[in-house]
């Protein structure tokens, strides 16, 4: 029987360099999606998937996010000043959803790196790790999908999604067969990241979550600097996969890079449009400007 999962880490402590120049003043993971961060959607979305524990990695620079999770004295009394009791509980709440805490990664020496500084927090138990500039939008929260496979195969998981063959070198690409009756699980033996052409073993690539088990660390620690001379996280899962075999589950649901210009814009369009306070001012603009294009 699996161990319950009830801790996840969200590694926010890289550079952010294809969010530059803002990125500099700005954590990427405290970039807007309308009016949250998306630091917070990761935060609600491993509370909705059963979550109670989660380790935010963060460095130099970042602090916006830890103050985001802290109540604020100041807002709280000018809020309560003016009726607005209501705001301040809501407030409250985002701090609430799960005890958050965080840890720094003194350098941004890549995922893995990152991964690897969670060792204490993790100790013996399985873990979900959510990428901290991915952001996913679905029914079922994406890091509960991933729980439930691990539950259901008793192996580490991987989120992936199919992307296009001029795309995954972008990403990684994973050995993997379909796992018979079902059409979204899949069975991998290996991956390899940042894939030349003649390495694509299929386009399914890992975006944005994974569910891990302790063993990673120890792996971790043998895992020398790969792409980008950076200790890749998915060097060490390759090592796990060809060992013990892994899961893949092409989740439900939509993913936006919020370390990417593009990614950004596509998330604030589908959520403003969605969104109870601006939806149909905004989709008016929006059929406006379509007019333009
Ligand atoms: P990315 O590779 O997308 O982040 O890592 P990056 O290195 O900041 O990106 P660019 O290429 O410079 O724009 C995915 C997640 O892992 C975190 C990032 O903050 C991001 O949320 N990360 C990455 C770390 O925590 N530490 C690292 O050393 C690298």
């Amino acid at each position: 029987m699996s161990k319950q999962i009830t801790k996840a880490i969200i590694p926010a402590a890289g550079l952010g360099t294809r969010m530059l120049p803002i990125a500099r003043a700005v954590p990427k993971e405290m970039l807007p999606i309308v009016d949250r961060p998306a630091i917070s959607y990761l935060v609600e979305e491993a509370a909705d998937s059963g979550i109670t524990d989660i380790l935010i990695i963060t460095g130099r620079g970042k602090g916006a996010m830890e103050d985001y999770f802290d109540y604020n004295p100041e807002y709280d009394a000018a809020l309560r000043a003016k009726g607005r009791d209501a705001m301040v509980e809501e407030m409250h709440a985002i701090c609430n959803r799960a005890n958050v805490t965080f840890i720094r990664q003194k350098e941004a020496r890549g995922l893995g790196h990152a991964v690897a500084c969670a060792r204490t927090f993790v100790g013996d138990d399985p873990f979900a790790v959510l990428y901290g500039d991915d952001v996913i939008f679905s029914e079922v929260p994406a890091t509960r999908q991933l729980m439930d496979a691990y539950t259901r195969y008793g192996r580490c998981v991987a989120g992936v999604k199919p992307v296009s063959a001029e795309l995954i070198s972008r990403y990684c690409s994973l050995k993997a067969e379909p796992i018979a009756g079902s059409d979204r699980d899949w069975f991998v033996t290996d991956m390899v990241e940042k894939p030349r052409p003649e390495q694509v073993w299929t386009n399914l690539a890992i975006l944005g979550r994974v569910v891990l088990s302790p063993e990673i660390f120890d792996i971790l620690d043998h895992t020398a600097p790969g792409a980008g001379g950076e200790i890749q996280l998915t060097d060490a899962m390759r090592v796990l996969a060809q060992r013990d075999g892994m899961t893949a589950v092409d989740f439900e649901g939509t993913r936006f890079d919020l370390g990417s210009k593009l990614g950004l814009m596509c998330a604030n369009v589908t959520r403003a449009a969605e969104h109870p306070e601006i939806a149909e001012e905004f989709k008016q603009f929006l059929r406006e400007f379509a007019k333009t294009l």
